[in-house]
């Protein structure tokens, strides 16, 4: 059976650090692997407007912001699709006749819309379309015969509501869906990346996150003011590592040349964080090895960025051509959904003949 990847964000604001561990690293390593016979990465545009419908020039300024991330970070146009969802009208189709096979209350049990719907405060003025929106998500997957989804761990509601309306479909009218598995992150940290703030998952509307497209002087600021441990007031007192916003970034980013390149009087993060234990470290000397730390992995995505910023009208001709392919492979997805269903009345040769057989008779 085929491999093929089918991933996506929502253009609602740059990527962050945190998109960058949970799932973006990890996608340039699967792009790369050659283990997957096809790739789509999806900007989920309409998605983005079923809790944004009055604000269209927000999704439309962020696809290119999107799309810049996505090739700053090394998606290859030559080896992934990248493709703008509201121009893939297969998707509509197939979400409409997926509703049949969805309840209300299993939507309203899904624990990522639940969270989101008390996040925006929308109480009983939720949007049909945003309540509706794990279904368009798995149209999102099965058009493509998606079998792996590299995403964050808050999508998994949304794959395992995906995988039930896989079966219910192929159960219903035959084999034509596949059930897609998600991929996370397999470092813990990476999962749930914290903000600067050391509080809650960096996200926009808290203030608290490091942007991948962040020059060299805003990393610095932000990393200088990051929360470390409130504790740890003279350099010789004893610090935590739990819960230091700092620890819990080299976790994430930190490389074994880091130490020989930037701290070469400790051999690993091990050896850090048992001095920053017994006391003696100070909170400026690791901020100074983070920044060093995060430069390294930035640099080249910056300057692969500031490339593309120079070009805008190719980053579209990418989209373009990434959502061409999409359309052809959703198209065709699509057609045999349908006549699976049974709704393929046009197409279906052996239809007039049977019926008309029925008649003489
Ligand atoms: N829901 C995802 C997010 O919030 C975006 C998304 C849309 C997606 N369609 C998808 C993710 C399909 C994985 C697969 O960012």
């Amino acid at each position: 059976m085929a491999e093929i990847i089918l991933t996506g964000d929502r253009p609602t604001g740059k990527l962050h650090l945190g998109h960058y561990v949970g799932s973006l690293r990890q996608r340039v390593v699967l792009q790369n692997s050659g283990d997957f016979d096809d790739i789509f990465i999806m900007i989920a545009d309409s998605q983005a407007l079923t809790d944004n419908a009055d604000n269209p020039e927000k999704i439309r300024t962020n696809i290119i912001e999107v799309a810049l991330d996505y090739l700053s970070v090394g998606i290859d146009p030559d080896k992934s699709n990248i493709l703008i969802q509201s121009q893939i009208p297969a998707l509509s189709e197939l979400s409409s006749y997926y509703m049949n096979l969805v309840t209300v209350a299993r939507l309203q049990r899904n624990p990522t819309v639940k969270a989101e719907v008390e996040m925006r405060g929308f109480q009983s003025n939720v949007p049909v379309g945003f309540f509706t929106y794990p279904i368009s998500q798995a149209a999102d997957i099965t058009a493509f015969k998606a079998t792996v989804v590299p995403t964050g761990e808050d999508q998994e509601p949304m794959i395992e509501q995906t995988r039930e309306i896989v079966r219910k479909f192929n159960q219903i009218y035959g084999e034509v869906l596949v059930e897609p598995k998600i991929l996370l992150s397999d470092n813990k940290v990476c999962k749930r990346l914290p903000g600067t703030d050391g509080k809650a998952k960096m996200s926009k509307s808290l203030g608290n996150g490091i942007y991948l497209s962040d020059d060299s002087e805003t990393l610095k600021q932000k990393v200088m003011s990051m929360y470390t441990d409130p504790d740890h007031i003279r350099v010789e007192d004893p610090g935590k590592i739990e819960g230091n916003t700092v620890f819990t970034y080299l976790d994430a980013f930190c490389v074994s040349e880091d130490f020989p390149d930037f701290l070469p009087d400790y051999g690993c993060l091990d050896d850090l964080k048992e001095h920053y234990k017994k006391g003696g470290l100070g909170d400026v000397k690791i901020k100074k090895f983070l920044i060093k730390v995060l430069e390294r992995e930035l640099t080249p995505i910056r300057e692969r960025r500031s490339r593309f910023e120079k070009d805008i009208a190719s980053v579209y001709d990418i989209l373009k051509t990434g959502t061409d392919a999409a359309n052809r492979v959703a198209d065709a997805t699509l057609s045999e959904a349908k006549a699976a269903m049974k709704i393929n009345y046009f197409d279906d040769t052996a239809l007039i003949k049977s019926q008309q057989e029925m008649y003489n008779n």
